[in-house]
């Protein structure tokens, strides 16, 4: 079986699907490693350190012809899917809700689909939850770069010159991304508040030394997968309200708020922003599923009243390296798992939870009624 990697076509997504760390155990078993040439360079990751370790390097176009898996972190365009065989299978980033027309192309072509962002989210398949590794790393990024914007340092320092407050910082939404952040502006030494919907997250946020904000929605509650449920305006519009003083109070304030394949919600208006310290900052993590900051803009820096409101995207792109071998290891270990080194090929057998949740093409149908 020859296991092949591509470069993101995106110039933002500076990671590989292929990092040297984690493809010794793949070449250990006998599976071939093929990738576009100069794959790893935007996280510094020279060709010859895949090299030395046996893989090949090759074209994109024949490293879409070869290989019998094409590992990838976002949808591979419909004008390249001709090139890749028929019965191979594309195992990657595919944002399916953004880019349901490419299920179609792969059934028609006949090349088998995973998305990697379908992994459910049980014990044994943590070690490829693809969502998590990069949102952790994500979490951590926009703490780093909302504290390069602030004009104040983070931690109290007790000076000759006097006491230097330390910032604070309000994260909204306290899933994977959010508890790193937490975690990371503690570390820094900032005051740190935190506000979920689920309220299960209350004991996380405060195992972190952080305070839990309590805001009263009535009934929130959780999915069976532990995402967060829809609100009603009504309930949005009382948040909005409730934590308007806390945001008026923080230096920076973290939005990380999602729900699973559904725009992001809209959590802080104008009136709130107007409301803040010139010099303050609010990152918008959920910029790239429509934001939950009014006025967010994605990968530009906008400054309302003195307010600075970042909305990059890609951020676990900020630290490629590390972005990058956490992704390795997600797809490498879905590889090892559902690897049948007799028959040397993939089993997806579709009764096992993790190929059910996350095979959309297969043998020329689409699984998933929902995005055929
Ligand atoms: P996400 O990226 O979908 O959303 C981020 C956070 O926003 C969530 O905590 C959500 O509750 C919160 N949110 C949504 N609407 C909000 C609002 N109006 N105000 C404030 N917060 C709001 O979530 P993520 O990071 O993917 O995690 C979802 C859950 O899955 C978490 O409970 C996490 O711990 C759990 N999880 C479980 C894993 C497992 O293997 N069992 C692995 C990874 C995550």
């Amino acid at each position: 079986m020859i296991l092949g990697a591509i470069t993101p076509k995106n110039i933002g997504d500076k990671r590989t699907t292929l990092h040297p760390q984690s493809i010794k155990a793949v070449l250990d078993m006998g599976i071939k490693v093929v990738f576009e040439s100069g794959i790893g360079l935007q996280a510094d990751i020279p060709d010859k350190a895949l090299l030395e370790l046996g893989a090949k390097s090759l074209s994109r176009e024949e490293c879409l012809k070869q290989a019998d898996i094409i590992l990838c972190s976002e949808p591979i365009k419909s004008d390249e899917i001709g090139l890749i065989k028929k019965g191979s299978s594309i195992l990657g980033l595919l944002e399916p809700f953004n880019n349901k027309a490419q299920f179609k192309t792969h059934a028609e072509k006949g090349i088998n689909s995973i998305s990697m962002e379908f992994v459910p989210r049980i014990t044994r398949a943590q070690k490829m939850d693809v969502l998590s590794s990069q949102s952790n790393l994500a979490g951590y990024v926009s703490v780093i770069e909302s504290a390069k914007l602030l004009n104040s340092a983070l931690p109290m320092m007790m000076t000759a010159a006097g006491t230097l407050k330390p910032a604070r910082v309000f994260v909204i939404g306290v899933g994977v991304a959010g508890l790193q952040a937490i975690a990371t502006a503690k570390r820094l030494g900032a005051r740190v508040e935190a506000f979920d919907t689920r309220p299960i997250v209350e004991e996380q946020v405060k195992s972190l030394g952080a305070k839990f904000v309590k805001i009263d929605l009535g009934d929130t509650g959780q999915t069976d997968q532990g995402y967060a449920k829809e609100l009603t305006q009504e309930q949005i519009d009382k948040q909005k309200e409730l934590q308007a003083d806390v945001c008026a109070n923080s230096d920076i304030v973290i939005t990380t708020a999602q729900l699973f394949g559904k725009p992001a919600p809209k959590l802080i208006d104008k009136k709130t922003i107007e409301r803040m310290k010139p010099g303050s900052v609010i990152f918008d993590m959920a910029v790239e599923s429509g934001g939950n900051v009014e006025g967010s803009i994605a990968d530009s820096l906008q400054n309302l009243n003195g307010v600075k409101i970042i909305g990059y995207s890609n951020l676990s792109s900020f630290v490629s390296d590390h972005a990058s071998f956490a992704l390795s290891n997600n797809l490498i270990n879905f590889i090892i798992d559902f690897y049948d080194k007799e028959n040397a090929q993939m089993n997806f057998d579709l009764d096992d939870e993790i190929i059910k949740s996350s095979m959309f093409v297969k043998d020329g149908k689409i699984l998933k009624k929902e995005f055929s």
